[in-house]
């Protein structure tokens, strides 16, 4: 039996397709009259406390989201259960779109040209090739790895950091701790796409900022679809105001929804938006769950599962 509980999406919605998906199999949803031992599979996003009680039987747990750093943290997480985490090739291409979107609107300097729009100043000042920007993308996994996929063809120079090597043609890779400096060094927009994890909590703070490079017109820019608890606001406050940043793009926040007395909110060069980078999308999602499910019924292993060494 599979259990959904999902917080904070159309979770009867999703109930209605995925028991289309999954054929015969049995779908329920909480407040269904079903005995929880008789539950293989739970598909979960923001799980209340309660969420795993009398789950005895679990085979595996099935996460919507693609980053899963919260439901490690969740109390009552079954110690022993593969997780098993949402890879999506429409959630990844959304993913590219924000990063393209706004690394692109950087690169032409969006931010100057609305400031003389507000002051009906018209000053000709022209942006250079994209090639003369560095775009450097932290995190060289699924999503990471699609964003370069992305950028290369529009021009921009490419750097990565992730934490094992990677040949990605065309992005110059950068490993580990002991190269994280070198790879600051030479970024002009940095892209967080890393997963939140005790190793990368707080990686975007007034250390990191300091150690990128000036070249682009303005200062550097920081542009973080990731997760909140990556970045110190109060030092993203402090290096927009003065100067050490030229822009940041936060689609993430330390608390969500952003609080209405948050300086982001009147910072000009900052540009929010409310954690909509990318969304899991209920067809694709239901397939990829619903083959996971079914395949792993029919004996085979596990895709996607989440190293909780590691942390993602
Ligand atoms: P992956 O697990 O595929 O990739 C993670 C990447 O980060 C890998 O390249 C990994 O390195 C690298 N990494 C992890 N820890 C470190 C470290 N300590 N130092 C250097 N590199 C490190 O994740 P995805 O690409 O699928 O997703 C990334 C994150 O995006 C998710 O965890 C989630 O938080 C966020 N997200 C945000 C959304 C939004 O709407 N804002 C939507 C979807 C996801 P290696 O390759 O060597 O293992
Ligand atoms: C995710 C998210 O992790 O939506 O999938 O943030």
């Amino acid at each position: 039996m599979l259990l959904l509980h999902l917080s904070d999406v159309d979770e009867a919605a999703w109930a209605r397709t995925m028991a289309r998906e999954v054929g015969d199999y049995p779908v329920v949803r909480r407040g269904d009259d079903f005995d929880p031992r008789d539950i293989r599979y739970i598909f979960a996003w923001k799980p209340k406390p309660d969420a795993f009680d009398g789950l005895t039987n679990l085979k595996a747990i099935l996460s919507l989201g693609a980053g899963v750093d919260a439901l490690l943290k969740h109390p009552n997480l079954p110690g022993d259960v593969p997780i098993v985490r949402f890879v999506d090739d429409d959630l990844s291409q959304k993913m590219s779109d924000y990063v393209a979107a706004h690394v692109t609107m950087h690169h032409r300097r969006y931010s100057r040209f609305h400031a003389d729009q507000q002051a009906r100043r018209w000053t000709q000042y022209y942006p250079p090739a994209a090639s003369t920007s560095t775009v450097g993308i932290m995190g060289m996994g699924v999503l990471g790895q699609d964003a370069a996929r992305r950028l290369l063809p529009l021009g921009f120079t490419l750097r990565s950091w992730s934490r094992t090597p990677k040949s990605i043609p065309g992005v110059e890779g950068f490993t580990g701790a002991d190269e994280f400096d070198a790879f600051l060094s030479g970024t002009d927009i940095l892209v967080n796409l890393l997963p939140l994890t005790p190793g990368t909590e707080g990686i975007l703070n007034a250390d990191t900022f300091a150690k990128l490079r000036r070249t682009l017109d303005g200062g550097p820019v920081i542009i973080n679809a990731a997760r909140g608890g990556h970045q110190r606001e109060a030092d993203i406050v402090a290096a927009l105001t003065d100067g050490t940043l030229g822009a940041a793009s936060l689609d993430v926040f330390e608390v969500e929804p952003l609080p209405v007395d948050s300086p982001l909110w009147g910072i000009e060069n900052c540009y929010i938006t409310p954690h909509i980078a990318a969304i899991s999308n209920e067809e694709t999602g239901v397939i990829y769950f619903a083959n996971v499910l079914k395949d792993h019924e029919a004996g085979k292993p596990l895709i996607n599962v989440v190293d909780r060494a590691r942390g993602y």
